[in-house]
């Protein structure tokens, strides 16, 4: 593999293209705001400035890494790229539109994959012509420093389109977990509960949200506390999440919190707004 495309350019798209053009592959980064494709150029280039001056990245594999990556908001610069990773909003019907218009305009040898925390890689498969090269590659964030990569094969996913996508994760330095296609995969089926839950201890007053963090941080060796992760991951992300496990699983336990749901409607998304459960003003 020699060029890679990343649509979406927010916290997960960013990272990707960072991971990519460091590993030495050419790299098109999409989004179609031109603020936020603004914002990952200079995340990507503060990054890794900040990496070179620690000593994590040599001068020239930083400088090599900027040189290899290109900004666009035209789709059709995607069209020589050997794999494609998506990475926009958790909305299923966006992704299958992105989908479908990636089929028609990249080679037909491209990968197509996506960063979906949840959703059907078989659905999303199947709004293209080439359902046994469409594949689940979850990064987790912030992907440059998460060890992990979640695979997701589709029913239609292929041999061939698994290899190379797992020796891509392999190649940007990362321990392949593989999981079968149903919602929210292993680690958000595992992970997205326990926010949840977090956020109905919050709602019904157990506690205040700084001794459920710490209790979590504390008490259990997690790095973030479950409200401060969420923030993190942003939440809008996590009530999307949580109502995909919803209707794919048809439990009552994935019902979203309503203070959760108040929050995404509020704007509160989290880190990326300066608010959520927390204020970062
Ligand atoms: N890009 C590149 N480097 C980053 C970074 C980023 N976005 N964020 C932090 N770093 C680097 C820092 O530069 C720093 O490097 P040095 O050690 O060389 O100085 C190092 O990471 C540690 O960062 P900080 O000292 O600023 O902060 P920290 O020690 O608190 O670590 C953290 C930050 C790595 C994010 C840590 O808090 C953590 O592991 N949090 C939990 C993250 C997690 O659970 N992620 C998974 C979320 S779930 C998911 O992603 C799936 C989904 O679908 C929702
Ligand atoms: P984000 O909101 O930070 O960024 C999404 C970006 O996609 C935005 O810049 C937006 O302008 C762009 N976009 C939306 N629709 C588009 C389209 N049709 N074409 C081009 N660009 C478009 O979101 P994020 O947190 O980076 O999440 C992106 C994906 O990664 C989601 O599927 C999410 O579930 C998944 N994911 C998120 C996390 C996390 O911690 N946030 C972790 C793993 C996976």
């Amino acid at each position: 593999m020699k060029s890679i495309g990343v649509v979406g350019g927010g916290q997960m798209g960013s990272g990707i293209a960072q991971l990519a053009a460091v590993h030495g592959l050419h790299v098109w980064l999409l989004d179609s705001d031109p603020t936020a494709l603004s914002r990952a150029s200079s995340s990507i280039s503060n990054s890794i400035h900040r990496l070179v001056s620690k000593g994590h990245l040599s001068q020239v594999v930083g400088t090599n890494a900027l040189r290899l990556l290109q900004c666009t908001s035209n789709l059709e610069d995607l069209c020589s790229a050997d794999v494609v990773i998506e990475a926009i909003v958790e909305s299923e019907d966006v992704k299958k539109k992105l989908f479908s218009e990636l089929d028609k305009l990249t080679k037909r040898s491209a990968i197509l994959a996506s960063n979906t925390s949840s959703i059907s890689i078989t659905r999303l498969a199947s709004a293209t012509t080439r359902p046994s090269q469409v594949i689940g590659m979850h990064f987790m964030n912030p992907p440059p420093i998460m060890k992990l990569v979640e695979i997701i094969r589709g029913a239609n996913t292929s041999d061939e389109t698994f290899n190379a996508t797992k020796a891509l994760a392999e190649r940007f330095g990362k321990i392949v977990i593989c999981s079968q296609d149903f919602s929210g995969f292993i680690v958000n089926r595992i992970l997205m509960p326990m926010i949840n839950e977090a956020f109905f201890t919050l709602y019904t007053g157990v506690a205040t949200k700084e001794d459920i963090d710490t209790g979590m941080k504390l008490g259990t060796n997690h790095p973030m506390g479950p409200l401060e992760l969420a923030d993190f991951i942003g939440l809008d992300v996590c009530l999307s999440i949580m109502r995909v496990l919803h209707a794919g699983l048809g439990d009552s336990k994935y019902i979203p919190c309503p203070l959760l749901v108040q929050y995404v409607d509020a704007g509160r998304l989290g880190r990326k707004r300066g608010v959520g459960v927390y204020d970062y003003s």
